[in-house]
């Protein structure tokens, strides 16, 4: 969407910052033992409490053959992305991917970050802090007079230059209106390609990276996508806005 009116840059103001926070307060509960449906139902239980909706729930798209079923997205180690939470438990070493959107005052927002359980791999550690830096990479390109393009560029640029791989078949997106909308932002691809970015885009950036193969397929639950390989994965996303100075991060807290 292109938002214009400053009443509803507030109402997308203010429902971003209340997903960043109840995604902090779910990371909170990250731990050894606790099942990934447990975080699913305390991101309900604070979705509901500041009078937001899931936006994930019920969401379908093309080819999947049940509508997502939860509020979170909970992807653990070689998942990537859509993780379906369930019964699994969280062990120490581990490397957990939390997605949330929420609809609020009829704007939507979506935001993830992968956290650690315990003690993880030195490895791991460095994976995460790639990732997370190649968002703010994207962050920094999407500004109006730039392309699309530029962002996944960049990212792409930044994530390989330290040696891991960017998923292709999965891209960021427009957001604020509905859950994905028009343009994709693909974390891949060519400077000066793609469409202009323009003061007033709501954008979901959100690079998936990498250990091993780039490589990622999705699993008989129609949802769950992991890498090929079996090597470990991560995601970070943040909502932004484009305004006159450039990004505005919308999902922080
Ligand atoms: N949050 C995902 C994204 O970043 C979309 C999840 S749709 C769902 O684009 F239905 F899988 F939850
Ligand atoms: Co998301
Ligand atoms: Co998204």
């Amino acid at each position: 969407m292109i938002v214009r009116s400053e009443k509803h840059i507030e109402s997308l103001r203010e429902g971003g910052r209340k997903l960043a926070s109840i995604l902090s307060s779910v990371a909170c509960c990250l731990a050894p033992e606790i099942s990934t449906i447990e975080l699913d139902t305390y991101a309900f239980e604070l979705i509901k409490k500041v009078g937001g909706t899931p936006s994930f729930k019920g969401y379908r798209i093309p080819g999947a053959k049940q509508p997502y079923p939860a509020t979170l997205c909970v992807s653990v180690n070689d998942e990537v992305v859509h993780g379906i939470p369930g019964k699994r438990t969280l062990r120490d070493g581990d490397i957990v991917g939390l997605d949330i959107g929420m609809k609020y005052k009829g704007f939507f927002t979506d935001t993830a970050i992968t956290v650690g359980i315990g003690r993880i791999a030195p490895e791991s550690e460095r994976l995460l802090a790639v990732t997370k830096k190649a968002l703010n990479i994207g962050i920094a390109e999407a500004r109006t007079g730039r392309r699309v393009g530029d962002i996944g560029a960049a990212i792409q640029q930044y994530v390989e230059g330290e040696r891991l791989s960017v998923v292709r078949e999965l891209v960021g997106h427009g957001v604020g209106k509905a859950v994905h909308e028009e343009p994709e932002v693909p974390n891949w691809g060519a400077h000066k390609t793609g469409p202009e970015i323009v003061e007033g885009m709501v954008l979901a950036l959100e690079p998936m990276v990498t250990l091993g193969s780039p490589r990622v397929r999705v699993s008989r639950d129609g949802w769950t996508w992991r890498t090929i390989d079996g090597s470990l994965a991560a995601h970070f996303e943040h909502t932004i806005l484009i305004t006159k100075e450039g990004a505005e991060i919308i999902t922080l807290t």
